[in-house]
């Protein structure tokens, strides 16, 4: 089994990647959750995270993290999540507590005493990891790989950049500077699975109570994409990377360069991503460039069939 941590702002699509991770269809093995301020107040990212734990009877510890980027002041994306950060589906209020320490520590020593490689799943800014990797450099030979969701070869937040990234650049830059290969799910991909009607009538056709939160879940990220962007659907981002773990095959990836941008007047937070190699640097991303969409959305149906009679 593969040993993943999670690392996200619940959040509607990373709701989706812990279902999916957490799945009978999954082989992961989930060391942890971690939280880091993003789509809203770490706090409240938290108990998303818990709920979604205690709705799937997950037995994982679930740990906060960084409460504001490293260095510029938090931004929220209230209007694509809703106050709460995963509005529309109403659960219980956790019955399940955090995990005392900081996520960072938690990163820190997970993947310290880990006999194999870790893989950090990084689905939200990337203060923590960022943090992890600064304070104790010597994990980097101990992660297989990060697999994140961010970036891109255009904006959803700024027209250059996406939020993630914009969040937390200088986290960022620290992160794809590290050596550590990245595996990286930038818009260019996530828009390619955006749960149209039909995607969410054929999730509705499917009975059991995990499949009718992620339904609820799509509604409501739908109707805030539908809104905003004037999209048929919401990308159901976060979900490329527990995706990705499940079955590589997926997805079509160009080994290129990528830079962050911290300093751009138009740009900050932007994803210079190499494609055709003109800056000669060493590639140090494996970039989603393509989906197939079918086998996705097959996948996606027999993952959220798997959690019935339970
Ligand atoms: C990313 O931003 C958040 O709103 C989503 O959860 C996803 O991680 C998409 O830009
Ligand atoms: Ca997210």
């Amino acid at each position: 089994a593969r040993k993943v941590i999670l690392d996200c702002d619940p959040g509607h699509d990373d709701a989706i990647s812990i279902i999916i991770a957490a799945s009978k269809r999954s082989s992961l093995e989930i060391l942890g959750i971690t939280t880091v301020a993003g789509n809203v107040e770490v706090e409240k990212n938290t108990v998303n995270a818990l709920k979604v734990k205690d709705l799937l009877g997950l037995d994982v510890p679930v740990v906060q993290g960084a409460s504001r980027p490293l260095v510029k002041d938090s931004e929220i994306a209230t209007e694509i999540h809703g106050e709460s950060g995963m509005d529309g589906p109403v659960l219980p209020e956790p019955v399940s507590r955090k995990t005392d320490g900081h996520a960072v520590d938690f990163i820190i020593d997970q993947v310290k005493q880990s006999e194999e490689k870790v893989t950090l799943v990084p689905t939200g800014p990337l203060t923590n990891i960022a943090m992890a990797l600064v304070k104790a450099p010597e994990i980097k030979r101990n992660i297989e790989e990060i697999v994140l969701m961010g970036g891109g070869t255009f904006g959803n937040w700024t027209p250059a950049a996406e939020f993630n990234i914009y969040v937390d650049a200088e986290a960022a830059k620290v992160v794809y500077e590290s050596g550590v290969p990245i595996v990286m799910f930038g818009l260019d991909a996530t828009h390619e699975v955006i749960a149209t009607e039909d995607v969410q009538k054929r999730i509705a056709k499917i009975d059991n109570n995990v499949a009718d939160f992620v339904s609820e879940l799509l509604v409501f990220f739908g109707d805030m994409y539908q809104e905003h962007f004037g999209m048929a659907g919401g990308p159901i981002h976060d979900a490329c990377t527990t995706m990705y773990l499940l079955k590589p095959e997926l997805f079509g990836f160009k080994h290129v360069h990528v830079a962050i941008e911290t300093k751009g007047e138009f740009t900050y937070g932007a994803t210079a991503v190499d494609l055709l190699g003109v800056t000669g640097r060493i590639p140090n991303t494996r970039f989603a460039h393509e989906v197939d969409q079918e086998a996705f959305w097959n996948l996606f149906e027999e993952i959220l069939e798997s959690y019935g009679g339970v």
